[in-house]
């Protein structure tokens, strides 16, 4: 079911609205062996069906709630457009701890005839990016539901995926996929912090992060230092499960530390870049990387967003290149001049900043971007290049934080002192 008629008429073709890898190929094949098929005509769509997907779109308002008026727009037209032998109704939306319970009472107002839904809340965790392979090679899949039946018929549709499968009631598997989300945007922003700490200190933090991720209960995943965590599922997330838990008059701290201090780290791309270039007005910058991660079109939430915004107030020009995302950032930022490639985004350019690790820009060739570059600084949003290798070329390696860019802080003078006083009192002695 798609009401948009653009994207329907692309789907039909077998072209999917965004960059993600393998996919329009999985639909154009899908389509033509008749294994699939798109309509904007609900009666259509849910002719005959046994299983009826929600994964309508639910964004947070201003306040952080998820805003669910498409889901239950979706819902309502499903209620409508069933006649006969019902469909189990499987919600793969994130929806808030306790709507899918509440479906099921929604669907029966909306059919108006008292019978029963059958609803199962069958969470997603695929990653954008990667998610094929992530379906095909996923660690879990958790279905809950209060009708024995509809777990059972759901978990068969998975069988052949041989996954492990957790059943268990609505709220519960609703709550499993807002804590991982949560848990995995905290990972990163305690890493983010971490790394500013390390700076002062003197420590690398990419080598701190591998080695504590090499105790298995902490794990080496997520621990990814860098300009912060972007995307429509982590920010929105979090920010929903604060909510969630204020409405219920608790308090997530940590969730909500994890949000402020990823708000932190994107400003902190700005302000390092103004303390190694000094005032940003009237300054060139290109900026390599626009989508929240690599293989994605997907700008949603993406640090990009936010330097741009930054770097243009403060005056500076933006050349920006993204191998998949320039047109959905052309939209929101008309002012940044966009290259058709990622030397030419760099040429005559004070500095360049790096906040997508794509393929193509580790594998760039550095002598190249100091040939083009005016300035000399690069400034590596993700820890992606080797400062040696950048160095080597001939230009200023910078990163958010990580190891002593700069004096050690106030901490690390204090112990160095206290040593050498320790040092006098021994001599004495
Ligand atoms: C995320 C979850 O990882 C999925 O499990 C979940 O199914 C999905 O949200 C969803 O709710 O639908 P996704 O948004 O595709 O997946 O992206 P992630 O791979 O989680 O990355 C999110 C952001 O965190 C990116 O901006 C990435 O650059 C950043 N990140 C990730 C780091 O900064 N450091 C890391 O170590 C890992």
């Amino acid at each position: 079911m798609e009401r948009d008629a653009g994207r329907l008429s692309a789907l039909r073709s077998g072209r999917t609205p965004f960059y993600e890898p393998g996919l329009d190929e999985q639909v154009a094949e899908s389509v033509a062996r008749g294994r699939l098929s798109f309509t904007d005509d609900c009666r259509v769509g849910m002719r005959d069906a046994e299983f009826a997907f929600l994964a309508a779109n639910t964004p947070v308002d201003e306040s952080g709630r998820a805003d669910l008026s498409h889901f239950w727009q979706a819902a309502a037209d499903l209620a409508h457009a069933v006649s006969g032998q019902r469909p189990i109704v499987v919600v793969k939306s994130t929806v808030p701890v306790g709507t899918s319970q509440a479906l099921g009472d929604f669907l029966r107002r909306q059919s108006g005839d008292g019978q029963r839904w059958c609803v199962v809340a069958n969470p997603e965790f695929l990653t954008e990016g990667n998610a094929l392979r992530a379906l095909r090679e996923c660690d879990r899949i958790v279905i809950g539901s209060d009708d024995h039946w509809a777990l059972t018929e759901v978990a068969s549709l998975y069988a052949p995926l041989q996954t492990p499968l957790v059943a268990t009631d609505f709220a519960t598997a609703e709550m499993v996929k807002y804590g991982s989300n949560a848990f995995l945007a905290t990972k990163i922003s305690f890493i983010n912090e971490l790394a500013h700490l390390c700076e002062q200190t003197g420590a690398d933090v990419q080598t701190v992060a591998l080695r504590m991720g090499l105790d298995p209960r902490i794990g080496l995943a997520f621990l990814r230092p860098g300009a912060g965590f972007g995307g429509s599922c982590l920010p929105k997330h979090t920010r929903a499960l604060a909510r969630m838990a204020r409405d219920e008059g608790l308090e997530l701290s940590i969730v909500e530390a994890a949000v402020e201090a990823n708000r932190r780290q994107r400003r902190a791309v700005v302000h390092r870049l103004r303390e190694a270039l000094g005032p940003l007005d009237g300054r060139c910058i290109a900026l390599w990387g626009l989508a929240f991660k690599p293989n994605t079109s997907d700008i949603r939430e993406a640090p990009a967003l936010d330097v741009i915004e930054m770097l243009l107030a403060e005056g500076a020009e933006v050349r920006a290149y993204d191998p998949q995302a320039m047109d959905p950032m052309r939209k929101r930022h008309p002012n940044v001049s966009y290259a058709q490639d990622a030397l030419t985004a760099v040429e005559g350019a004070d500095a360049l900043v790096l906040l997508t690790e794509w393929e193509e820009f580790r594998l760039a060739d550095l002598a190249e971007v100091r040939r083009c570059l005016r300035g000399d600084l690069v400034f590596d949003g993700r820890f992606m290049w080797e400062k040696e290798d950048v160095e080597e070329a001939g230009l200023r390696y910078m990163t958010i934080a990580g190891w002593s860019q700069r004096e050690a802080g106030a901490g690390a003078r204090r112990l160095a002192d206290s040593a050498v006083q320790a040092e006098r009192l021994l001599r004495a002695a």
